[in-house]
């Protein structure tokens, strides 16, 4: 009936074949209206991440404690930030995965703290189980990867949650995707931490997202350098002079 009555109004303005134009062109504009409860399905999973909060211009980034101040330059990702965008994330999964149980396969080891955070909110019947990927294996190139851990639950049929703390290159995910999916699960969906899209050369995305970051070398809630700074309860930038030094240093990782 609307549809009618522009038409017809237009058409007295403009005439036909311009009123037919417009109407096509209000059709294809949906309207940016916020994702509800019913159509959050494909929505969630599809809406922008959030950026990390001093991409948006909030610079009032809190100090760095005087525990981590030699090593850590600024607090990227508060405590509390991370909390609140988990918590988002856990609804989201929750949606998509209800009905049936779920495998969460979490990357060892930089998944710590998220997982923990992540899992302890998903109110769904789930089983865990962790998947290990290095580039340090022996004998291999730098670079190459080698899983140093293996699945333990069958997931054949089953729905997955492939849990990674960061999308980095995207070699990781893209050599564990590789392997999960040839185990034939009757869905797999992907979910990080952080996405530092600026470095990747792998054509692979992450389904659920916490924060895009720029191209920083992170530290904290599980993220390490060199196996150190993965206790930090917030994600931080580590200092330059941290690598330089690592780098000199005959014990370094
Ligand atoms: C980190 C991180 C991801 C991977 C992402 O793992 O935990 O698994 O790198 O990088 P990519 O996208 O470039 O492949 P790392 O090998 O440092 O091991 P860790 O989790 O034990 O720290």
């Amino acid at each position: 009936m609307f549809a009618q009555y522009i038409i017809r109004e237009m058409a007295g303005v403009f005439g036909l074949a311009s009123a037919a134009r417009c109407l096509i062109l209000l059709c294809m504009e949906k309207p940016d209206r916020p994702a509800n409860v019913s159509d959050a399905k494909s929505s969630e999973r599809t809406r922008r991440p959030e950026p990390a909060p001093e991409m948006t211009g909030d610079r009032k980034s809190p100090h760095v404690d005087i525990r981590w101040l030699k090593d850590i330059e600024r607090v990227l990702i508060t405590e509390q930030q991370l909390a609140r965008r988990i918590s988002e994330m856990t609804q989201a999964i929750q949606r998509d995965f209800s009905g049936r149980e779920m495998v969460v396969v979490s990357v060892l080891s930089g998944t710590v703290m998220f997982l923990a955070d992540l899992i302890r909110h998903l109110n769904l019947p789930m089983r865990l189980d962790f998947i290990g990927v290095s580039s340090y294996g022996a004998g291999t190139e730098s670079g190459d990867l080698v899983f140093t851990k293996e699945l333990r639950i069958d997931v054949k049929h089953r729905d997955v949650l492939l849990v990674d703390d960061i999308l980095d290159t995207g070699k990781t995910m893209s050599r564990v995707l590789e392997k999960l999916k040839a185990l034939r699960p009757r869905k797999v969906r992907t979910c990080v931490l952080l996405n530092k899209a600026a470095r990747r050369v792998e054509n692979v995305k992450a389904d659920y997202i916490g924060f895009e970051i720029p191209d920083y070398f992170v530290v904290g809630y599980g993220l390490d350098f060199a196996e150190r700074y993965r206790n930090l309860p917030f994600v931080g930038v580590l200092h330059e002079h941290v690598f330089k030094e690592a780098q000199k240093s005959p014990y370094r990782k």
